[in-house]
């Protein structure tokens, strides 16, 4: 039997999940896709003879145990297998594959771990389906309450209480799981890397220092909806036009803010039709900063400019939070031993959320980050070279290696 690489494990997780329409891949949470991958994910685990099972929460844990099988002092590693809509092939996969191939080397190591292994997956890392990123993480961290969680429904208006029960996920289950966080040493992700400062610095892996703070924000704004060619100019109340200077300003607010981002990806104007003036839109806003107070600074900005353009567009508007995640700096001691483990890898910061920034506010947490040569991510131009792949899950193997024996 040919033995498994990253890149050998990418090539079966890449079979599953192709968007034609958009490019690259879709997999939002619980789609046809996302399920075939984790299926996939528990028989590659069983293969390897890990014990699989799934929290309260839908995350899929893949466990290594100690003899005495107990649980505690767990070293967990993983990433997750939803997408972006159109996204590349290693944002989540990546973390996944080389968590897989990292326990292959520590077993033909002939490693034996004190602590147990954990390879995890994380349900809708990305928020493509039901909105809210790092959805499965939230919970288990109470960062979300069960009851919000539970209500929010995606573009079919399904619930995400309705879809768990359907995949076999008892809703009554999800929320905070202190015991099973408080049995956690350590969290490591793995993940490409979604800039380009690797490429710049030469080098194939480095470790994760912080990720910057950042929220969602769902503006709402009501027109009046009518026929476009019966409708003057000047007798409109067209919520598109107010959306669209709304999201110039957002750009000029954000260019105005050193290191901000402040992004529309998304607008729903409904009913959404060429010869019908919108009866409302909807669009979302993405700001990240450093500073969670110049965040704030920047949304309030946003919202009095909102209400000015609405009014001036004879239109209403509303903008509420759907998720805010601070900015987080990792455990510095737990990054100080990988950097004994690494000392090639250099330390870097980053724009992108991941279950790892949940986390680390309740158990030492620690990334890795693995080149990519486009400094593209989010979409199929995201790339990691099959090398630099290789590496990542050696160094990964070296980092679990460190903290799962003695
Ligand atoms: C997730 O990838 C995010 O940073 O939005
Ligand atoms: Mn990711
Ligand atoms: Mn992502
Ligand atoms: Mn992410």
């Amino acid at each position: 039997m040919t033995r498994d690489t990253v890149v050998s494990l990418l090539d079966e997780i890449a079979r599953i999940g192709r968007d034609q329409r958009r490019g690259g891949y879709s997999r939002p949470v619980y789609s046809a896709a996302e399920l075939e991958l984790r299926e996939w994910f528990v028989g590659q685990a069983e293969r390897r003879g890990l014990d699989v099972d799934i929290d309260g929460n839908g995350v899929i844990r893949a466990w290594w145990h100690v003899p005495s099988r107990s649980t505690a002092g767990a070293v967990v590693t993983g990433s997750h297998l939803d997408s972006v809509p159109g996204g590349g092939a290693y944002d989540g996969p990546l973390g996944v594959a080389s968590a897989l191939i990292a326990i292959d080397h520590l077993r033909s190591r002939g490693v034996e771990p004190t602590k147990p292994i954990v390879v995890a997956v994380f349900p809708e890392e990305e928020g493509s389906r039901f909105g809210v990123a790092c959805l499965g993480s939230r919970l288990l961290t109470g960062a979300i309450s069960p009851e919000r969680a539970l209500a929010l429904r995606d573009v079919e208006g399904d619930t995400f209480a309705e879809v768990l029960a359907r995949n076999g996920v008892d809703p009554r289950g999800v929320g905070p799981d202190p015991a099973g966080l408080g049995a956690i040493d350590a969290f490591v992700e793995l993940h490409v890397e979604q800039g380009r400062a690797l490429v710049d610095l030469d080098r194939p892996v480095a470790i994760g220092s912080s990720i910057l703070g950042h929220g969602r924000w769902r503006v709402s704004i009501r027109g009046e909806g009518n026929h476009a060619g019966t409708t003057l100019m000047q007798d409109r109340r067209d919520p598109l036009v107010a959306a669209a200077r709304m999201i110039t300003e957002i750009r000029t607010i954000g260019r105005a803010t050193p290191d901000a981002r402040a992004t529309v990806g998304r607008v729903l104007p409904l009913p959404g039709a060429t010869n019908v003036i919108a009866s409302s839109v909807d669009f979302w806003i993405d700001v990240r900063h450093p500073d969670d107070v110049v965040t704030a600074a920047i949304v309030a900005g946003i919202t009095e400019r909102l209400s000015l353009i609405a009014a001036e567009e004879g239109c209403m508007a509303a903008i509420t939070e759907e998720s805010f995640s601070a900015t987080t700096d990792f455990d510095p001691f737990l990054r100080g031993r990988l950097e004994e483990m690494l000392p090639d890898a250099p330390v870097l910061g980053t724009g992108a959320g991941h279950d790892a920034g949940v986390l680390a506010s309740h158990v030492p947490t620690a990334m890795l980050f693995v080149r990519n040569p486009t400094g593209v991510s989010h979409s199929p131009e995201e790339y990691a070279e099959d090398a630099d792949a290789e590496a990542g899950a050696v160094a990964l193997a070296d980092v679990l290696e460190g903290l799962a024996v003695g």
